[in-house]
C-alpha cells in the first residue's frame, strides 16, 4: 500500500458498536494526527439526523478516519466529492451526490457519509454498501455496487480511499475550488424542485445554487432565497 499517514494508524476490525465511535475512544492513542477505524460490522452503525445505519456483516465499507484538528463545516461535503471520485473511477459507474453528502446512483442512496466533531477531532464516517443483495423496505431508496453491477474488491478500495481522504486532507485549502467545481457538477439536487424536511416541517423550495462553502441555496414558492447549511434539514426531491 502506498505510505499514508494510515498506514501505521488503521485499525481493522470484525464488529464494532460504531467506527466512528470507535475512532472517538482510540482518539486518545494515537501517535500520529490520522486515524482510521474499518468493520466487516457494525451493531450501532448511525447516520445523520440521529438514523440508524444498516451495517450488515462483510456487506459494505464502514471506516472512519479521524483528524486530531478541527476543520470546517464543508468536510463533510469535501469527503463526498474524495469518496465519489474514488467510487466512480474504480466501478465506472456514474455517480451523483444528493447534498449535502450521500452518494446516489439513479436516485438510490450508494453512501453515507456522517461528520461528528468533538474536543478538537473530527470523524468522517463512511458507509458505502457494496455486496447487498436485497434491501427489504428500503428498496426503492438504497442501491450497492453489486445491484449496479460492479463486483468491488473490498480491500482494493478501501486502499484508495485512505489514499484519497489522505491526499484531500493534506490539501485542504488548495483543492476547494476543484472540489466545489466537482460537487456542481456531480450533484442531482441542483436546479431541482425539492422538499425541506426538518422534524414535521415539510417545505416546497427549489434548489438554485451551491454557495463557496458548499451551502445550499433555495428559492421559496416568493422568490425568497435562503442559504441552508446541512444541520438538521433533510433534503428529498419533488417528482
Ligand atoms: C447517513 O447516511 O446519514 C450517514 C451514514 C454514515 C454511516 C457511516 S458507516 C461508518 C461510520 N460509523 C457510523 O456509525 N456511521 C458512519
Amino acid at each position: 500500500m502506498e505510505k499514508t499517514s494510515f498506514t501505521n494508524n488503521l485499525i481493522k476490525l470484525d464488529c464494532v458498536d460504531s467506527t466512528n465511535e470507535e475512532a472517538f475512544r482510540r482518539a486518545k492513542d494515537i501517535k500520529d494526527y490520522r486515524l482510521a477505524v474499518s468493520s466487516l460490522s457494525q451493531s450501532a452503525g448511525r447516520g445523520r439526523l440521529g438514523r440508524q445505519f444498516l451495517s450488515e456483516e462483510s456487506k459494505g465499507i464502514f471506516l472512519s478516519v479521524l483528524e486530531n484538528e478541527i476543520l470546517n463545516p464543508q468536510i463533510t461535503a469535501r469527503a463526498a466529492v474524495c469518496v465519489c471520485k474514488v467510487l466512480e473511477e474504480a466501478s465506472g459507474i456514474s455517480l451523483k451526490i444528493k447534498w449535502p453528502n450521500d452518494i446516489v446512483v439513479d436516485g438510490k442512496k450508494l453512501c453515507g457519509i456522517l461528520t461528528e466533531m468533538r474536543n478538537s477531532n473530527v470523524v468522517i464516517g463512511i458507509g458505502i454498501n457494496l455486496y447487498n443483495e436485497d434491501f427489504g423496505e428500503l428498496t426503492d431508496i438504497a442501491t450497492s455496487l453489486r445491484l449496479c453491477g460492479y463486483e468491488a474488491d473490498r480491500e482494493d478500495l478501501l486502499t484508495r480511499l485512505l489514499i484519497a481522504l489522505d491526499n484531500m486532507l493534506d490539501s485542504y485549502e488548495k483543492s476547494k475550488p476543484g472540489d466545489l467545481d466537482y460537487y456542481k457538477v456531480h450533484s442531482c439536487v441542483l436546479d431541482k424542485d425539492i422538499y425541506l424536511i426538518s422534524g414535521d416541517e415539510k417545505n416546497p423550495a427549489k434548489a438554485v445554487g451551491l454557495s463557496e462553502d458548499f451551502e445550499l441555496i433555495v428559492s421559496d414558492d416568493n422568490n425568497h432565497l435562503r442559504t441552508i447549511s446541512s444541520g438538521e434539514v433533510s433534503l428529498r426531491l419533488r417528482t
